[in-house]
């Protein structure tokens, strides 16, 4: 009986609230002179000779999946707590645009390292959106891109799309989304994040290959966008999430049960849209980022400036809000000096402060010209819930971003943060590990040992790296924080060679525990995240 039961409605409801992908973008009449109307819009208004630096180099797509390369030559070797498979996923995009391209722009590839027992094997995927399905069909690129959006350019390209959707040349029922930017394992689901839309659903087989199953609605309880920085409560199994929009409410808080139920939307009040990249929890409270990169599509027109245009004038805002909450009514805003921030590394609550650890940026430019070339140093930033002040204390010098923690801490407080070190091209120089019950060396101009800096992995002249994942030696707090591994992908521009590298969190030790060479080039990409062998078997049952 219970077995027919289990037949009838799987785990989580019917196809556990994922929705198979089946776009019907339509060929013909309209599509083509949608075309030659992009085609002249183009002609008429877009430069040629503006570069496209995120195409370039170490940065450009591969031009085809890989399916599964076994017995790949390892250095050193990969240890038990490794078994598993470690995941990052970047833009790729399938076709060359037809005019500007943002590096946020492309479709997602995961490039996975699967190891077993000391073995590893590499697979590199693309996640199949609807998106991406629809531009195979059409074998080129027909949705909007994020590096177009500048000046009145900007808007005739927004209505193209318009049109596209409107005249049923392009399907947008299943969203627009690239699914380039993060992974998440949650309720048994390995989960492929962009902001702009809904998470898909990857599934990881037992060689190490990866299949995109569908968009998650969570039953068709999601309708807005989902951030790709989703926090899963290492205690209570919840995961917690946002949406942001440029329609009210600009941002739509919920909270996910350990069995996959999503809880009703929250809707946080803020006066005018932004872009809100992370946000964090603790114990008891949700930490939201209101930070003045408004969406002004006025000023794009014009003021010829990207979409999304920070203001440096205004304050940022903090809202922490109880995170089981039905509404904002009891969210308190705290306001520190003007910045943005992409990542945060962790809260927690300690006495009547809730600690935010993040990375902070001053005066940042979307635009691909400056990605990269602003200050952007690890915080850490204090808000008092009985006196409502806020304070912040500078941790280290630029520049750090894609922080990570040993995720077993994840809304607790804990001591230790591995972030990238990146260079003005927005390129990964160094991993550096950080001690917050450590003071940091005041005068630095550069992140070297000494202060909170307990260790740096410089990767050497020519070679970059990627984000860096934590994997704990046991799983648990029951071991040493540190004690684990950092896994990420490196590419050595000197030799056009891609490797995976483990390294030794606890001593940071220059020499490397392992070094995977992979078949090809990898290119530089986003985040990154290690399903373990528990997670894979798990999700197997998809
Ligand atoms: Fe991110």
């Amino acid at each position: 009986m219970a077995q027919e039961a289990e037949k009838q409605a799987p785990r989580g409801g019917p196809r556990n609230g994922i929705l198979e992908v089946n776009p019907k973008p339509q060929k013909g009449l309209k599509s083509t002179l949608i075309d030659w109307l992009e085609k002249l819009i183009v002609k008429l208004m877009h430069d040629p000779s503006q570069p496209l630096p995120f195409l370039t180099g170490n940065f450009a797509p591969i031009p085809h999946e890989t399916p599964p390369t076994t017995d790949l030559p390892v250095k050193g070797h990969l240890p038990e707590c490794l078994n598993g498979e470690f995941v990052r996923v970047g833009p790729n995009p399938k076709f060359a645009p037809v005019a500007g391209y943002h590096w946020f722009d492309g479709d997602g590839m995961v490039h996975g390292m699967r190891i077993k027992d000391g073995k590893a094997a590499y697979v590199s995927r693309y996640v199949n959106t609807s998106r991406f399905k629809q531009e195979d069909f059409f074998e080129g690129p027909k949705f909007m891109k994020i590096g177009d959006l500048k000046g009145l350019f900007g808007l005739l390209m927004v209505h193209l799309q318009i049109l596209r959707a409107k005249t049923k040349v392009i399907d947008t029922t299943y969203g627009v989304g690239t699914g380039n930017t993060a992974l998440v394992y949650h309720h048994g689901k390995l989960l492929a994040l962009n902001e702009g839309d809904k998470p898909y659903v990857l599934k990881v087989l037992e060689d190490g290959d990866l299949q995109t199953i569908g968009l998650l609605d969570y039953d068709k309880r999601l309708s807005h966008s989902f951030t790709a920085h989703p926090k899963v409560d290492p205690v209570t199994g919840e995961m917690f999430t946002f949406g942001y929009s440029h329609e009210a409410p600009y941002i739509t808080y919920r909270v996910i049960s350990k069995d996959g139920f999503m809880h009703d939307p929250v809707p946080i009040t803020i006066s005018e849209p932004i872009m809100m990249h992370d946000f964090a929890i603790t114990e008891n409270y949700a930490i939201f980022l209101d930070l003045p990169l408004h969406f002004r599509p006025k000023e794009m027109v014009k003021e010829k400036k990207m979409i999304f245009s920070f203001d440096p004038t205004k304050k940022a805002r903090f809202g922490v809000l109880p995170r089981y909450a039905k509404d904002d009514l009891l969210i308190r805003w705290f306001e520190l000096p003007n910045c943005f921030i992409f990542h945060n590394a962790n809260a927690w609550e300690e006495g009547d402060d809730v600690v935010l650890i993040t990375c902070r940026i001053e005066d940042p430019d979307l635009d691909n010209k400056k990605l990269g070339s602003f200050k952007n140093e690890p915080y850490e930033m204090r808000f008092n819930m009985k006196t409502g002040e806020a304070s912040e204390k500078q941790l280290s010098a630029s520049a750090v971003d894609f922080p990570r923690v040993n995720e077993s801490y994840t809304g607790r407080k804990q001591r230790y943060v591995y972030g990238t070190i990146l260079d003005k091209k927005a390129k990964v120089t160094g991993i550096a590990k950080f001690d917050l019950h450590a003071e940091p060396e005041p005068g630095k101009a550069r992140i070297e040992v000494g202060g909170n800096v307990k260790g740096v992995f410089d990767l050497g002249a020519g070679r970059y790296g990627s984000e860096a994942v934590f994997v704990p030696r046991e799983p648990g707090t029951t071991s040493d924080e540190d004690d684990g591994y950092l896994i990420f992908f490196l590419h050595d521009e000197n030799t056009g060679k891609s490797f995976v590298n483990v390294i030794d969190a606890k001593t940071m030790s220059a020499d490397p525990v392992a070094v995977v060479e992979l078949p090809h080039r990898v290119p530089y990409g986003f985040h990154a995240f290690f399903v373990t062998e528990e997670q894979l078997q798990e999700q197997a049952k998809l």
